[in-house]
């Protein structure tokens, strides 16, 4: 066997399946209610780093997954988190008017249009996941769905959006801010890592376990390195407003510990994740790099 292709070819081409999954399952904009679906195509296909997606497909191939299945349980989950995005940036939650280099959804179209097109993708999300074949049997896609609801719900990425807006304007300690994030994002890219991970069925329940842990880890680097940025990046580099936690009075890791000890954080984090799949191998290869990519990552 040669040299395996690079991180960048690796994932390139992975990333041409999600949108190809993306623009199967999403309504045509030219399907009445046309200025809804237009809203949904605008939130969903405007860019982005699709790093859920690519954790679906990097456990998909410690799993001796089919990439078929792995590009629409990862679509499912890229729909929810589109969804969790647009609701975010309304006026009632973060208000904010920039996300991926272009207007939020509710100042490109208005806020009613953009909170019914983060519904309808939420809905569209469990369709899909219900609708295409992701697992052998029947009976193991039925928990495939039952854990990206539960991921996005009240005891996950919800619940982690509720403890936020009523965190503003108070420091929490850094168990506090652990517990919010590893719920506002970290249930959502632990639910996609675990996802690809079932669409083969070639892990025992330790190995799946491995999967969970490493994602964990993972997800919570994901919100340490997002809070690093709001306060150390560029408005043009991240394609969102900087300095905007700051501004709204957002507890963060970088208010909590400072931004010097939050990059250590992560960097301890992607020790932590790596550490938890050793033993899987080259079979981990793009697990361990997205890893790198998550804390590394400059947008
Ligand atoms: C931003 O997520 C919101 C968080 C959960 C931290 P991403 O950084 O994955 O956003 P996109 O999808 O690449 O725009
Ligand atoms: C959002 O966290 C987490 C979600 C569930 C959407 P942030 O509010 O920090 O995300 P950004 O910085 O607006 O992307
Ligand atoms: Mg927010
Ligand atoms: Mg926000
Ligand atoms: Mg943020």
């Amino acid at each position: 066997m040669g040299e395996p292709e690079s991180f960048d070819a690796w994932s390139h081409a992975r990333l041409a399946r999600v949108e190809a999954a993306l623009q199967r399952v999403l309504p045509a904009p030219d399907i009445a209610p046309q200025r809804l679906h237009e809203a949904m195509r605008y939130a969903v296909l405007g860019g982005g780093k699709r790093v859920r997606p690519l954790l679906a497909f990097a456990a998909g191939e410690v799993a001796g997954a089919e990439p078929d299945r792995v590009a629409m349980a990862g679509a499912a989950v890229e729909l929810i988190h589109a969804y969790s995005l647009l609701h975010d940036d309304l006026p009632c939650m973060d208000d904010d008017v920039l996300r991926r280099g272009r207007p939020t959804c509710h100042v490109e179209f208005d806020e009613a249009t953009a909170l019914l097109a983060g519904d309808a993708l939420q809905s569209l999300a469990f369709q899909v996941a219900a609708e295409y074949r992701l697992a052998e049997d029947g009976i193991a896609q039925l928990e495939m769905i039952r854990l990206l609801a539960s991921a996005a719900g009240s005891r996950g990425m919800a619940g982690g959006q509720a403890i936020d807006l009523a965190a503003i304007g108070r420091q929490l300690s850094v168990p506090e801010l652990e517990f919010m994030h590893i719920h506002k994002t970290g249930a959502l890219i632990r639910a996609a890592a675990v996802l690809g991970a079932r669409c083969g069925n070639g892990l025992d329940a330790g190995a799946l376990a491995q999967v969970d842990a490493y994602a964990k880890f993972v997800g919570l680097a994901f919100q340490v390195v997002d809070d690093v940025l709001d306060a150390d990046s560029s408005t043009a580099t991240l394609g969102k407003t900087v300095g905007k936690d700051a501004k709204d009075g957002k507890p963060t890791y970088v208010s909590a510990i400072g931004l010097v000890r939050a990059r250590e954080l992560a960097r301890g984090l992607r020790e932590e994740a790596i550490a938890a799949i050793a033993g899987f191998g080259e079979r981990a290869l793009r697990l361990r790099q997205l890893a790198d990519f998550i804390v590394l990552r400059k947008f």
